[in-house]
């Protein structure tokens, strides 16, 4: 459903490194595919700009290119454009930037990720003067651009050393949006001449005698954002700041702190084509059939008596996957499956196939239905992050009727109010990051309510499913802060 605007039509330029359905290695995905379509139908025009990492179906050869000086040669990039949803999809191609992965392989990051996003990040900055029918007014001013994460982090730093003189983007502004602060883009300062900047843009991405991309995004933007209020406070404090703390405090108190939406179009467990069965918060019977049939699909005994928890996730040190493995053997003893899907770090994946077995399965991979399939079928669902800047995960799982027992840390403490049975209020439990103990009490409180308060238990999970988990409201956020950027000066 369209939304009405409640600020005057923008020009937003979202660029990302991955973007769904395209490209897609975790929520960042999720959000360059959703925030933008949630702002086109608030009435702006939006432009989302990724890699082409391969040849997509969807999207053809504009014929378009433009040539950049980096790293000592001329590189020309092409455009290839698809309108999907209202959005212009523009994916920037490159024979570095065609790898068919998005970061690297299995043996670790692309070694020419800086040119691969630098290249990204200053097509981003011309793309919108060069697509036709997107003409932009004659200086930018309603003109911003999202940069997310440090694959973009070198927007603002461009915007303002080179693109703000030219008439076109003269009034644009930059928001440099963390999804993720330890990822930072960091090299050694060899590379700096290769990024074709003048002397007092080099420094601003130094850091400790190091090139860091993030810091100069965070320096350069005009405004800082990041995805849940929680998260926002967390990074300008030493324990989560990554080092970064100092320099976000610098930019004011706390930089926005807005919660991710979910698609919820697509993540409808009433419409979902991947579901063995619909349902929804009035007719719960098909999530019962979906239970039954993910029981007997990884051979686990079909009881609904047994309380299924799921967990879906990539498989990295933030993700707390270290922390579940202890309390896994204390829940078996309690009667409960356990459904595991993840791929990530190669540890880790050896650590879960250990544990397979009775009553707990794990599957080593990344399949979109299956993750779908378990989270439908859950009665319980686990984030046990020890940092969590949003989190989609736990959003899907309350969406899809699973009771999620989360960390409290980031927007996992920001979604899930824990449940409170005097006033019956409250989404999931809650347990402290990082302490497998805690992880274990959050666990024994679940099962409790679910064995001995069934009622409570339903009212849990009601009150998950039927929350406004879309986009309307951030997007709404997004929008004011999107103007406050555009109504002040220019940061640097
Ligand atoms: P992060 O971005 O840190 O990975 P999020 O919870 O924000 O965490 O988003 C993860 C997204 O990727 C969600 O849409 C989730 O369903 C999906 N996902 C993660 N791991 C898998 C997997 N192994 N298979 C399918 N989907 C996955
Ligand atoms: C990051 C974070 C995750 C967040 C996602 C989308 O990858 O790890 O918490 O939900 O970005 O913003």
């Amino acid at each position: 459903m369209s939304q009405p605007p409640t600020a005057a039509p923008l020009t937003v330029v979202s660029v990302s490194a991955e973007v769904a359905p395209w490209s897609k290695v975790g929520g960042l995905a999720d959000v360059a595919s959703a925030l933008p379509v949630a702002l086109a139908e608030r009435g702006h025009r939006v432009l989302g700009v990724a890699p082409r990492h391969a040849a997509y179906d969807d999207a053809w050869d504009t014929g378009l290119t433009a040539r950049f000086g980096l790293f000592g040669q001329r590189h020309e990039v092409r455009f290839f454009h698809a309108r999907v949803d209202g959005v212009d999809r523009v994916f920037v191609d490159h024979p570095a930037i065609r790898r068919g992965g998005v970061y690297g392989t299995d043996q670790g990051g692309y070694a020419d990720n800086l040119l691969r996003f630098a290249l990204l990040s200053r097509a981003a900055l011309v793309a919108p003067a060069l697509l036709p029918g997107f003409s932009l007014p004659t200086d930018g001013a309603d003109t911003v651009f999202l940069a997310h994460d440090w694959h973009a982090g070198l927007v603002p730093l461009y915007l303002a050393a080179r693109y703000r003189h030219h008439g076109l983007l003269s009034r644009a502004r930059s928001i440099l949006v963390v999804h993720n602060l330890a990822h930072q883009g960091r090299y050694a300062p060899g590379v700096l001449p290769g990024l074709d900047l003048e002397a007092r843009w080099r420094s601003v991405l130094d850091m400790d005698g190091h090139v860091n991309v993030l810091k100069g995004g965070i320096a350069a933007a005009d405004r800082v954002a990041t995805v849940s209020p929680r998260y926002a406070h967390e990074i300008t404090t030493p324990e989560h700041g990554f080092g970064l703390d100092p320099i976000l405090r610098m930019r004011g108190p706390v930089p926005d702190g807005i919660r991710n939406g979910l698609d919820t179009r697509s993540w409808d467990p009433a419409t979902d084509p991947h579901l063995p069965a619909n349902f929804s918060a009035d007719d719960l019977s098909g999530k019962a059939a979906c239970k039954a049939a993910l029981q007997q699909e990884l051979g686990l005994p079909v009881d609904p008596t047994a309380p299924l928890v799921g967990c879906v996730g990539r498989l990295d040190a933030q993700k707390g996957i270290d922390v579940l493995l202890p309390v896994l053997p204390w829940l078996r003893d309690q009667g409960a499956q356990v459904v595991v899907l993840g791929s990530g770090s190669p540890l880790l994946q050896d650590a879960l196939r250990r544990v397979n077995g009775d009553r707990v399965r794990v599957r080593i991979g990344f399949d979109g239905p299956l993750s779908r399939r378990i989270t439908a079928a859950s009665d319980l669902f686990v984030v046990p992050s020890r940092f969590e800047p949003c989190g989609l995960t736990q959003i899907q799982a309350m969406r899809y009727g699973a009771v999620p027992v989360v960390a409290g840390t980031g927007g996992l403490f920001d979604t899930v109010p824990p449940y409170d049975p005097v006033h019956q209020q409250g989404h999931g439990f809650r347990a402290w990051p990082g302490s497998a103990e805690s992880l274990r009490h959050a666990f024994g409180d679940a099962l409790y309510t679910w064995r001995h308060w069934p009622d409570s238990f339903a009212g849990l999970r009601d009150r998950g499913m039927r929350h406004d988990w879309s986009w309307n409201l951030p997007a709404a956020a997004w929008e004011q802060a999107m103007t406050a950027a555009l109504d002040a000066p220019a940061w640097a």
